[in-house]
């Protein structure tokens, strides 16, 4: 007689217990009375299959329990994350729009939007008054930002293509402009800071929020050689914006992720 498990005999067919001889997992009931082994036919072995089943069922649905508590726990970690992002992100846009003096009805530019993070939060600073340019050179994330500004009904969210040395806006079109973390990607430095200028409006605002190279990072493809790395030192920033016809206002050490925020402002 096969071993099976103690708990199934006792169910399947209320094999009194006295006639299990192991007191835990598997049991012999060949070592029982004759009339036992009357008790295993036929029925009995599919009500074992059944119970095995059951038991293999519960097994299942406790793995399936398991994932869906862990897919739930992913989701709850990627929303809560998500989250922290974007409060962050509204920080940091608060503290841009104090500094660069926006009220409602700014027009704004976010040159590089990335997710959008930034633009989303400018815009609830500037008000249906207001208008913030959302610009991007990847086309994914271009097709993302069209589709999110959509989602949201967002009408004062205008997403532009940019290219490599042009930002694509038209001349005279902002209040103020930003490029976070964008600065030290731009492989034609010296066109695209003409067109940042010339989309300014007459004492308007420029923002370059970034950092000095950092190790570890993988050095930026096509970008000017005096960089130093993946990042810019501040100086070259600020050589090259006042060379484009800016004039330095401020600088702040302080920002968020070991980075820098250099304002100018449009004579
Ligand atoms: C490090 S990400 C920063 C994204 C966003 N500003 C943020 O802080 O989360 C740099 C972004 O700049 C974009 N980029 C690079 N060169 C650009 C250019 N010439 N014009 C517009 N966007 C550019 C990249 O596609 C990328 O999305």
């Amino acid at each position: 007689m096969a071993d099976v498990p103690r708990k199934l005999l006792v169910e399947a067919r209320k094999i009194p217990e006295k006639y299990i001889t192991r007191p835990w997992g598997s049991c012999s009931v060949a070592a029982g009375p004759p009339e036992l082994s009357e008790m295993l036919t036929s029925q009995f072995a599919r009500s074992l299959i059944g119970l095995l089943e059951k038991g293999a069922n519960v097994a299942m649905k406790k793995k399936k329990l398991l994932l869906v508590g862990l897919a739930c726990a992913v989701a709850a970690a990627v929303g809560v994350s998500a989250a922290r992002a974007q409060g962050e992100a509204a920080e940091e846009v608060g503290r841009l729009a104090e500094l660069m003096g926006w009220k409602a009805g700014t027009v704004v530019a976010d040159i590089g939007a990335g997710d959008g993070k930034y633009t989303f939060a400018a815009v609830e600073r500037v008000g249906a008054a207001g208008r913030v340019y959302a610009t991007e050179i990847d086309a994914k994330k271009l097709a993302e930002l069209r589709d999110e500004v959509a989602r949201r009904k967002l009408a004062n969210v205008i997403v532009v293509e940019s290219k490599e040395a042009d930002t694509n806006l038209s001349a005279g079109c902002c209040d103020a402009i930003f490029l976070r973390h964008v600065y030290h990607h731009l492989t034609k430095p010296a066109e695209f800071d003409a067109g940042l200028v010339r989309s300014l409006k007459s004492g308007g605002r420029l923002a370059i929020i970034d950092f000095a190279p950092r190790a570890g990072l993988e050095p930026v493809e096509g970008v000017p050689s005096n960089r130093g790395g993946h990042g810019i030192p501040q100086k070259i920033v600020i050589e090259e914006l006042s060379a484009a016809g800016l004039r330095l206002e401020k600088i702040v050490e302080d920002w968020p992720e070991d980075s820098y925020c250099v304002l100018f402002v449009k004579r």
